[in-house]
């Protein structure tokens, strides 16, 4: 008898949604990575009844992440994936970075299931914390049938892995798909959808391999008023195999800038220019240096470790 693709997998990799605060009032002083995802589950009753198991990938405050985290995590959703009987794979993790690795995912796996990233702004401990009704909302999005791809789940709206931009520092709806529609919306536990659910090209986990201590190192630098040239040659110097230009507008550069990235260009060093917006793409004209398109300079980076690693 084929067994229902019922069970769901939650695997923590730490964040604010597992913080914890020496005082119920204090939302912003608390210590993130603090709890097991067995205790996060534990403060959501209304999911006893579901098929789930929990697995701790890591435990970090996601200003911390790193490439061996993404290689570990990314082995891990692929293994809970392979899996007949999962239907789906929640993540929770944190706020700061989880943007990025929800694109670093969307790229390597484009997964055929649900994979849901759930996060919090407020710690577990926090007078009104706003990780249960996130978590809770995560693990039904994971058991849709039909749906697939990596998802972003908070404050109720569901973002694709390409959009979604953290836009707030404080809020609690703090996600915003910055530039596109929401895939869906999760009400009272049911999810209306908005949009097409997300497709990927699967790099596969091959490609992300190589020891993570030697990975391409891909720095971001910013266009603003008194940019100059200094940084990029520091970077070069220092020997970096690409930069991102967050450009001010359309991905512009001061003169001077520009005519540093050229050299660096000119020198081996990959190249690639975003936009400093909050929202929109660089759209590419004849003469300029090579444009991210659509994607933020954080996720752009992503995108060319991603292409750097495949050259080497
Ligand atoms: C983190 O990103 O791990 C801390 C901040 C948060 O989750 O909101």
């Amino acid at each position: 008898m084929q067994t229902p693709a019922d069970l769901i997998v939650i695997l923590g990799t730490g964040g604010t949604i597992a913080g914890t605060a020496p005082t119920a009032s204090d939302g912003v002083g608390y210590a993130a990575a603090q709890l097991r995802v067995e205790d996060l589950l534990a403060a959501v009753p209304a999911l006893a009844g579901r098929r789930l198991e929990a697995q701790q990938v890591a435990q970090l405050d996601s200003k911390d992440m790193d490439f061996a985290t993404w290689q570990r995590l990314a082995g891990a959703v692929q293994a809970q994936l392979a899996r007949p009987e999962v239907g789906g794979v929640v993540i929770t993790h944190g706020t700061d970075t989880l943007e990025e690795t929800a694109y670093f995912l969307h790229r390597v796996l484009a997964p055929a299931k649900p994979v849901v990233l759930t996060a919090a702004m407020r710690p577990a401990t926090a007078l009104a914390p706003d990780g249960p009704q996130n978590l809770f909302d995560a693990v039904q999005l994971a058991g849709t049938p039909g749906a697939r791809g990596v998802l972003v789940a908070l404050a109720g709206r569901v973002h694709d892995a390409v959009q979604v931009r953290k836009a707030h520092s404080y809020r609690v709806d703090a996600f915003e798909s910055a530039d596109g529609a929401l895939v869906a919306r999760v009400e009272e536990g049911a999810v209306r959808r908005l949009g097409a659910w997300p497709d990927g090209e699967a790099l596969g986990l091959a490609r992300i391999a190589r020891a993570a201590a030697a990975w391409p190192r891909v720095e971001i630098v910013l266009n603003h008023a008194g940019a100059d040239g200094r940084v990029v040659r520091a970077l070069v110097a220092a020997g970096v195999d690409g930069i991102v230009a967050a450009g001010t507008g359309n991905g512009t550069l001061s003169q001077a800038l520009e005519g540093a990235l050229r050299e660096a260009q000119a020198a081996g060093v990959r190249v690639l220019r975003s936009t400093r917006c909050d929202a929109g793409p660089v759209i590419p004209l004849p003469g300029q240096l090579p444009a991210a398109g659509a994607l933020s300079a954080v996720k752009a980076r992503v995108a060319l470790i991603l292409a750097l690693l495949a050259e080497a």
